[in-house]
């Protein structure tokens, strides 16, 4: 069974790209042959710095590996280190109906918070879905807000297949039900877009910087806290064990106990949390070789994998 997803190299990565996609991948890397990759050409819809990109991707392959990305068992590569990507997209595209494309939220949602409206932001999902069949996937992990985009691929799979040969298998998304939406700093849900975001790996006081300005009411120190919809609470129960969990729970029922004091909990288990990885991550930053190495022999995988799929398409379709 072969397992496939990719992130955005479009900012640092954040909580919210760390238990939303991350974690869940890198728990899924025994179960089947992982595919993991950088999609780093659909960051191009909205980076558009040079310096800024190379920055991001090399950022995401560190995050990726510290957090416990496994290139013994997982072929690890950067998507536009295999560029027939592109062409796949090309081809799709020719059957793939505007409608299909126009009903996606993300492009609404996306278009909604001043993406540039672009052909490569409105194509993203036809990226997306050459990305899945390129590599004849089974599963995909996703988060929620990219099962939409699973169903465009099968349909786009369907079409193909009918049209012209069965070349494609057709992709599974693997939804994370349990996991809930990771709340950002203003309580929304933690995204790049919105300005929310607390990264993997800041500096100590960078992080508790962040942490200290997470929006609270203002509820005096001795009152009872309301535990519904409390942002802090919720992030605390990524990290803490049941019984601090508790505890804290118990002291916003209870009241006596601060919103700041709440925050320094949070900071302390986090900062705990992420310990291992971060010391992962320099020994990775200490040794570029190795990385380019990891990514070298990902990418050979990868084109092995991708060279007989296009074979098989540009012969189904009637190139030469
Ligand atoms: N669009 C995905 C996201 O933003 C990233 C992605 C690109 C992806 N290609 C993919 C995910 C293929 C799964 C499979 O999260």
């Amino acid at each position: 069974m072969r397992i496939l997803t990719g992130i955005q190299p479009s900012g640092t990565l954040h909580w919210g790209n760390y238990f939303g996609m991350m974690q869940p991948a890198i728990g899924l890397q025994d179960e089947g042959e992982a595919f993991y990759f950088i999609a780093d050409y659909h960051s191009l819809t909205s980076v558009c710095d040079p310096a800024a990109l190379r920055k991001y991707i090399m950022g995401a392959v560190l995050d990726f590996l510290a957090c416990g990305l496994d290139p013994l068992k997982t072929c690890f590569f950067l998507q536009s280190a295999i560029p027939a990507v592109t062409e796949l997209t090309w081809i799709l595209g020719t059957l793939t109906p505007m409608g299909l494309l126009e009903r996606c939220h993300s492009y609404k949602d996306k278009i909604a918070h001043n993406l540039p409206a672009t052909q490569g932001l409105f194509s993203y999902p036809v990226l997306m879905t050459a990305d899945i069949l390129l590599y004849q996937t089974d599963v995909v992990p996703v988060g929620r807000d990219q099962k939409q985009h699973i169903e465009v691929a099968r349909d786009i799979a369907v079409k193909f297949n009918q049209k012209y040969e069965a070349v494609f298998k057709l992709p599974e998304a693997s939804i994370q039900e349990t996991t809930e939406i990771i709340p950002g700093l203003d309580g929304a849900k933690m995204s790049k877009s919105y300005g929310n975001t607390i990264e993997i790996f800041l500096t100590e006081k960078e992080l508790y910087k962040k942490i200290m300005s997470i929006r609270t009411d203002s509820a005096p120190v001795d009152h009872p806290k309301p535990r519904e919809g409390s942002t802090i609470l919720a992030l605390y129960k990524l990290f803490a064990n049941s019984a601090d969990y508790q505890q804290m729970e118990d002291d916003y029922q209870r009241g006596g106990v601060g919103y700041g004091e709440f925050k320094k909990r949070l900071f302390e288990a986090a900062w705990l949390f992420f310990k291992p990885m971060r010391a992962r991550r320099e020994e990775l930053l200490a040794d570029p070789v190795s990385i380019e190495q990891i990514l070298k022999e990902g990418a050979a995988r990868a084109q092995a994998v991708a060279q007989p799929t296009m074979d098989r398409v540009r012969s189904a379709i009637g190139l030469r």
